[in-house]
């Protein structure tokens, strides 16, 4: 089964034809360039764990390649083949980033080694990448703000669900808050000393989407350098939050299925039959249903992750708890910053109760932190909010003067701070790959920090 996807660049077309062959056969998913050009088009739609990069070649070089290859996907790990290979471009593409490199004509075994160590680099980036989300997790303020009717039932639906072991489906736009109430479900379960492991169910492909959840036995495939446990099996006496459940794959779901119902599963390349108790909750901000009629989600999947279903309205069709929300986050924000904002104006007031919040909460949050840390007062005023300031009316008689290109940079801008610098939201919402995105704010010089 191929599992992890390697990308080989040399203008060379033998040379090429005889890596790909080679690497197919050791079960990776191989895709070739025989341009630095060619290889950034296949990076701007394809997510790669591996890079394997002819340094001299005509055009761009290896070098030049490497890094714009990083700049797109910074986990990518890079192995530069060289045949003029002076130990200082090698020693200079370590520095830009490079895993590691192998002298041409390549020694087949040589090569085998440093792609399984540069796998194992990704997997332990990943690893700890999860780690790190998993504590912030921890920490997160469960605090569910609102006096919306709609809010309080969620509040009710959430006490009354939390003692039980009934699946739970969170529907809702992005930053709705899907997941804070998933947590707090766990919160105030009988599970609340285990785990809640989340796992986002998008943008991984099926073999190595089967893994994360049921983990895998050392030398299940290439790249499985040892035992690795899959979600399922962390989240045991705890609850696992099957986060964007939209996205499984359909073979996928006739697995999860199977283990839904018998909560007994195998690891990838595994004999042993293992069992667990665990709570699951899931969410989404597609329409299963529409899904379901398209036959890209099984209905009964839909059925088994559906016995409790709570949706969280958008936050413009529960103005009610812009306020709240605007006030609790003003709270937060002094706190984390050392502010003692205590307000805001009537114009500011006027604003966030007029406008669409495409990002929701999570907008808002934004928002009002950034209105804090800008505020000169003791109040938020309209200067502090630099891109909701724009009414509709004045947005569009100022756009006549932008470029299209202008035009472009903000809409992106704005897309990335309604989804508090989210990449995969984004790039979702703007329907372009993760990787294409990260091209473009390089282009535009769009950096988190400078804005
Ligand atoms: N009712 C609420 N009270 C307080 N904070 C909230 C509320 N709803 C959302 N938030 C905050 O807004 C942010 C986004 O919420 P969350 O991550 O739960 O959204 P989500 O629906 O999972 O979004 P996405 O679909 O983009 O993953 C979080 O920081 C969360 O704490
Ligand atoms: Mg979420």
């Amino acid at each position: 089964m191929a599992l992890y996807r390697i990308l080989v660049v040399d203008d060379e077309e033998a040379q090429r034809q005889m890596l790909a062959g080679f690497l197919e056969k050791q079960d990776f998913s191989v895709k070739t360039a025989e341009s630095g050009k060619e290889a950034i088009i296949l990076c701007q739609n394809n997510n790669f764990e591996i890079a394997l990069l002819d340094l001299k070649m005509p055009g761009m070089d290896g070098i030049e390649l490497l890094k714009k290859l990083k700049e797109m996907n910074t986990e990518i790990q890079v192995i530069m083949m060289t045949a003029y290979g002076t130990v200082e471009t090698a020693v200079d593409a370590m520095r830009l980033g490079a895993y590691h490199y192998v002298n041409k004509p390549i020694n087949l075994d040589e090569l085998k080694l440093n792609i399984s160590k540069a796998l194992e680099k990704y997997y332990l980036l990943q690893e700890n990448k999860y780690l790190k989300e998993e504590l912030e997790g921890k920490f997160k303020d469960l605090q569910i703000i609102g006096s919306s009717q709609v809010i309080n039932e969620v509040l009710s639906t959430v006490s009354r669900v939390a003692k039980t072991k009934s699946t739970v489906l969170i529907r809702g736009e992005s930053g709705t808050g899907k997941e804070i109430v998933a947590r707090a479900i766990h919160a105030l379960s009988d599970r609340t000393d285990k785990r809640f492991v989340a796992v986002s169910c998008a943008a991984l492909p099926e073999t190595l989407f089967e893994a994360e959840l049921f983990g895998h036995e050392k030398g299940a495939f290439t790249g499985a350098i040892r035992r690795k446990e899959g979600r399922f099996e962390l989240a045991d006496g705890g609850t696992l939050f099957l986060d964007e459940v939209g996205d499984i794959p359909l073979e996928t779901q006739v697995k999860l299925l199977r283990v839904l119902e018998s909560q007994e599963f195998e690891r990838l390349g595994g004999k042993e039959t293992l069992k667990v108790d665990v709570r699951i909750i899931s969410a989404t901000n597609q329409d299963l249903e529409e899904k379901i009629k398209g036959k890209r989600f099984r209905e009964d999947m839909y059925y088994r992750l559906n016995v409790i279903s709570i949706l969280i309205p958008p936050l413009r069709e529960r103005k009610e708890d812009i306020l709240v929300l605007a006030d609790h986050f003003i709270r937060k924000a002094n706190l984390k910053c050392g502010k003692k904002v205590n307000g805001i104006t009537p114009e500011v007031k006027d604003i966030i109760l007029n406008y669409d919040w495409p990002g929701n909460v999570r907008e808002l949050e934004n928002v009002i932190e950034r209105g804090v840390v800008l505020s000169r007062t003791d109040v938020i005023d309209k200067n502090d909010l630099p891109y909701l300031g724009l009414t509709k009316s004045r947005e569009i008689s100022s756009s006549i003067n932008l470029s299209l290109r202008e035009m472009e940079k903000n809409h992106i801008l704005n897309i990335l701070i309604a989804s508090d610098w989210n990449l995969n939201k984004s790039a979702e919402i703007l329907g372009i790959h993760r990787n294409t995105l990260r091209l473009k704010m390089k282009e535009y010089g769009i950096e988190k920090s400078r804005m």
